[in-house]
């Protein structure tokens, strides 16, 4: 049974589909056979992933009932394009309209090791679909000055949906992201973090014009900036440390060693000893941000 991520945030432009793509690149790197998919309507992990805006059948198909999500993949993702905004709508008035997206990817759970949803920029009905699908859930918060309250809120409907719907929902994590971790503002943004949310990740997704570029060229960050992309490996041990996977620590580990030359990540950290690890790539904060 595929390993189900919902990768949410109470906004956009927090890094949402960015963590989506890398994080599928490295699990393919691992040999993890990955299903991303697109529930955001603006589709852009499916412009990611270079799907034809004009495919068939989307999610929004396989959230009406008009086609089964295993015949809804295109190029390793269930796409999505603004037509989900309107399956979104008339799922509203169905009665088991949140558990649609469990049902559906039933099928896809057992061919695939894991499912990764990349989640639109709001809390609403395909975001709650994809928490009910989910097994864990990954949250991504941009320093900023409302990113407590974000976090906040998200892990609030995190709570509802493991409440009323999907008792098994575990929150993976709180991941700063897109962080210039030079500014004395990102770094006290992850240290209250870290005080009112213990699942911080320790890893931070720095912010670079790399990823950025990298979508554009719809190449991986571990290809075009491996030396940005080790973050995504960081946080990628880290997730497997947390799913107790202490195999696929060490395969992170080798990949890393392989992309990314030089020192080997820093390892996670323990519980009790300092945060941040002497090995490098340290994230240190006088690292260049771009
Ligand atoms: N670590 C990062 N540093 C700088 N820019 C980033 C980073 N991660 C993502 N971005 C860029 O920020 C924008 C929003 O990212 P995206 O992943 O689309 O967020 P979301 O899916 O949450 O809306 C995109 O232009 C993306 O290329
Ligand atoms: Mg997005």
């Amino acid at each position: 049974m595929a390993l189900t991520i919902a990768i949410l945030s109470q906004k956009g432009g927090t890094g949402k589909t960015t963590m989506t793509r890398s994080l599928a690149d490295i699990f393919g790197r691992l040999d993890i056979n990955t299903l991303t998919v697109d529930a955001d309507p603006q589709g852009n992990l499916s412009d990611y992933f270079d799907v034809d805006p004009a495919v068939e059948p989307t999610l929004a198909d396989v959230l009406t009932g008009r086609a089964k999500a295993v015949d809804a993949i295109h190029d390793g993702v269930v796409p999505a394009n603004l037509a989900l905004a309107e399956a979104e709508l008339m799922l509203s008035g169905k009665m088991g309209r949140e558990l649609t997206l469990r049902n559906a990817l039933r099928e896809a759970k057992r061919r695939y090791d894991a499912i990764l949803i990349d989640c639109p920029p709001t809390l609403g009905l395909l975001t709650v679909n994809a928490l009910v699908a989910a097994d864990r859930a990954l949250l991504s918060a941009e320093a900023e000055y409302f990113s407590m309250q974000g976090v906040e809120q998200a892990l609030e409907v995190v709570e509802l949906a493991r409440d009323n719907l999907n008792p098994e929902l575990e929150v993976l994590g709180v991941v700063l992201n897109i962080a210039n971790m030079r500014t004395r503002h990102a770094r006290e943004t992850l240290e209250t973090l870290k005080k009112h949310f213990p699942g911080t990740f320790e890893t931070v997704i720095r912010r670079s014009i790399a990823y950025a570029e990298s979508a554009e060229r719809a190449v991986p960050i571990l290809d075009y900036r491996p030396d940005r992309g080790v973050d995504y490996l960081r946080l990628a041990a880290e997730i497997f440390e947390r799913l107790e996977m202490p195999d696929r620590v060490e395969q992170v580990e080798e990949l890393a060693a392989e992309v990314a030359p030089g020192p080997a990540p820093a390892p996670v950290a323990q519980p009790g000893s300092a945060p941040q690890g002497q090995a490098a790539p340290a994230q240190s904060q006088s690292d260049p941000d771009l």
